[in-house]
């Protein structure tokens, strides 16, 4: 069996059930590497202060050397009796150097290391991330450049509304993307902070050198207040905040692309290798990503939330409550990197109906608005262009013919205003290009935006 690290005023070992409740060691062993990396700094910062000599040190980094390469060899078993990646790798160094792997303990707490680890853990990971929303980005870049001149009925309440281009609908997703891109960066530098000689709760009286272990773990400074230090797990709720967001990003993505690749709506056909069957109806092919893409936002935001209350109420310093908070974010990192390569390589390879979008682009009088914009620039307010334009909507309605097929009488009896010169307008093309000023639909604008998109993903 295993020895505790709390062993020495207990007159006996722990009951199974306490021993499997509080165990962490299924799922934290992952911190592993992190772990070994602060015992090294930590190993130089002991040594510095005269707590370890020239030798001591060298068999020390040697030691956690070697186990740092078991680990990854996936060369060292653990067991639930070793409570906790902490206390695994403290065995680990026992069993290399004898008593003197008992000295690195001095000055720090499995308190103060869970979560320098954990911070280690999530900024690496946050990296691996970044680079995965850049990829979607790409994918969804690589479809808008092909369709900046094709038009879509572009939709509220999931009616036509207004043509807009293609790309100017792929983009807005990218924009949403973007903006996930910016927040993990900002989340970084607020990140970036060593707790590592917090000790339990209350700093250290060995004269250890916190903001040097700080800079050499890749941190930006250390904890100003011990207690925080330890107890601090606002850089997890920020990164399943994140996290949560690019799962609603990913969903609505995903809603639409259900819905873009509908027999209803016929606009793009997803790649073989990105679809599923069905197994009795021979004939179906299923956009089980993009579903997925919808269906994994709800535990990203559960992960959230249950940090969220675990959190709530909790004095200070460190609780046991605290071991709560790395399966959510391990949790909401894994689904990520799973999900986003499927979406990157189903948005890539999805192949679309331009001429299927162009026929639909009109209908539903989604050019009305036109007609209301030509009577303004005649001098009509535009509450009575409105109103006019209505009128024109009804009568073609009523006729069951398209805006552009109603006779020249018609229009003169709707209003004096209408006359024959307002088909001129009535084109989806025209509408587009009319469109030119920032961030609006028009080929132009959409161009502009493609060439900014390209500055804030290579600034990153
Ligand atoms: N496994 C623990 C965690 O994840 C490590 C810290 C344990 N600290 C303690 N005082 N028992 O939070």
């Amino acid at each position: 069996t295993v020895a505790k690290l709390w062993g020495g005023r207990f007159s006996g070992g722990p009951a199974q059930a306490l021993e499997e409740l509080n165990a962490s060691i299924s799922f934290d062993m992952r911190l592993a590497p992190y772990d070994l990396l602060a015992s090294k700094a930590h190993a130089r910062v002991l040594h510095r202060a005269g707590l370890l000599d020239d030798s001591e040190l060298d068999r020390m980094l040697t030691a956690l050397t070697e186990l740092t390469e078991s680990v990854a060899a996936d060369e060292f078993p653990v067991s639930v009796s070793d409570e906790d990646v902490h206390t695994a790798l403290e065995r680990g160094l026992l069993e290399r150097l004898g008593p003197l792997g008992g000295k690195l303990r001095a000055g720090r707490s499995r308190n103060d290391q869970v979560a320098t680890d954990l911070r280690m853990y999530c900024r690496d990971h946050a990296r691996g991330l970044a680079s995965r929303l850049v990829d979607l980005i790409d994918a969804l870049v690589s479809q808008a450049v092909q369709h900046v001149e094709t038009p879509v009925p572009g939709m509220t309440h999931l009616q036509h509304a207004q043509p807009v281009t293609f790309a100017h609908q792929l983009l807005a997703h990218v924009q949403a993307f973007l903006r996930d891109l910016e927040r993990l960066r900002d989340w970084d530098a607020r990140a970036a902070v060593s707790p590592l000689g917090s000790g339990a709760l209350a700093g250290s009286s060995l004269p250890l050198d916190p903001a040097r272990v700080a800079a050499e773990l890749g941190f930006e400074s250390s904890s100003a207040n011990s207690m925080d230090g330890v107890s601090d797990r606002d850089f997890v709720v920020e990164l399943l905040f994140v996290t949560a967001t690019i799962g609603l990003h990913l969903s609505r993505l995903g809603e639409e692309v259900v819905l873009w690749s509908s027999s209803e709506f016929n606009w793009v056909v997803l790649d073989d290798a990105y679809a599923t069957g069905s197994s009795i109806m021979p004939q179906k092919k299923n956009p089980d990503i993009a579903e997925l893409a919808r269906g994994k936002s709800g535990r990203l935001v559960g992960n959230l939330t249950t940090l969220l209350v675990t959190l709530k109420s909790l004095p200070l310093a460190y609780n046991k409550d605290l071991q709560e908070d790395k399966e959510p974010v391990f949790d909401s990192l894994d689904t990520l990197e799973l999900l986003l390569p499927a979406v990157s390589g189903m948005i890539a390879t999805m192949s679309v109906n331009a001429s299927v979008m162009a026929e639909s682009a009109p209908r539903g009088f989604s050019l009305a608005t036109e007609i209301a914009d030509w009577l303004v620039r005649r001098g009509v307010p535009f509450r009575d262009a409105h109103e006019i334009t209505g009128a024109v909507v009804a009568r073609c309605a009523a006729k069951g013919v398209e805006l552009h097929e109603l006779a020249d009488d018609d229009l003169a009896s709707i209003s004096e205003h209408l006359t024959s010169a307002v088909r001129e307008v009535l084109t989806v093309e025209g509408a587009l290009a009319g469109r030119t000023t920032p961030g609006s639909t028009g080929p132009k604008a959409v161009t502009t935006q493609l060439a900014d998109i390209g500055d804030r993903v290579s600034h990153w």
